[in-house]
């Protein structure tokens, strides 16, 4: 799976990342101007060596060995480490911004990794996170209108991912559907302000590269400060 994504990533075809989410991430990035940068849940360092073009000090972390390996493969001047954020001990460094692209809703206990990322920032440091949107996602699933699905409830869903450019390729995978709320209250009891919600939309030349309508947001970008 993590060779099929680095092709997708880094050849362009996962237009959401490449035209959507990456740059609107970027986008805040470049208004923090950030000293260093620690791309948690990294992947394949997609995103992590686009920060590496506004910050000069990068990191990334995953938990996936294959994974670190293609990310350090295809991007020789960053540190990658493999890591949990269950265990962030080996991190010595506090960063002054911490990015999370599409991790929170793959983990299983939302707030011990919240409060994982509030442990690595420095004073005023940012975290800025990404999900699928609570309300679009199951709409893009199919599963919205489920007997079995409560929007307001914490449910892990599995079923397949694919990207839209290439319908056929699929992976077994699931995530985590949870109301907006738990999201805010999470970050809000961990020590943070929420400083700014996004939900990032294609512009419309970058539309008309999908084969269906984005007429309603898919994804969100959360933008938080840590208080002290
Ligand atoms: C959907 S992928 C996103 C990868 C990357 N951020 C991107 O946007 O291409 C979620 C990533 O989170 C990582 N991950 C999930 N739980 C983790 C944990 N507990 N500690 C570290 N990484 C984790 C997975 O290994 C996976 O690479």
């Amino acid at each position: 799976m993590a060779e099929t994504r680095a092709r997708q990533l880094y050849g362009g075809s996962d237009i959401t990342q490449t035209h959507v989410l990456c740059p609107a991430l970027c986008d805040v990035a470049e208004k923090v101007r950030p000293d260093n940068v620690m791309d948690f849940g990294c992947g394949v360092g997609y995103l992590t060596g686009l920060l590496a073009q506004i910050s000069p000090r990068v990191k990334g972390v995953d938990k996936s060995a294959t994974s670190i390996h293609l990310a350090r493969n295809l991007n020789t001047n960053i540190e990658f480490s493999i890591g949990d954020f269950e265990d962030i001990s080996h991190l010595q460094e506090q960063f002054e911004l911490v990015t999370c692209n599409l991790v929170l809703n793959n983990v299983i206990n939302l707030h011990r990794a919240v409060s994982a990322m509030h442990a690595i920032l420095r004073s005023r440091g940012r975290f800025l996170f990404s999900i699928p949107h609570p309300s679009g996602w199951p709409r893009v699933c199919g599963y919205e209108d489920a007997a079995w699905f409560d929007w307001s409830k914490e449910t892990f869903v599995t079923g397949p991912f694919k990207i839209a450019s290439e319908p056929t390729i699929t992976f077994e995978g699931w995530h985590a559907h949870r109301p907006l709320n738990m999201y805010i209250e999470s970050v809000v009891k961990s020590g943070f302000l929420v400083e700014d919600v996004f939900e990032p939309m294609p512009t419309s030349a970058i539309a008309e590269l999908f084969s269906y309508r984005w007429s309603f947001p898919r994804y969100i970008i959360v933008q938080c400060r840590k208080l002290t």
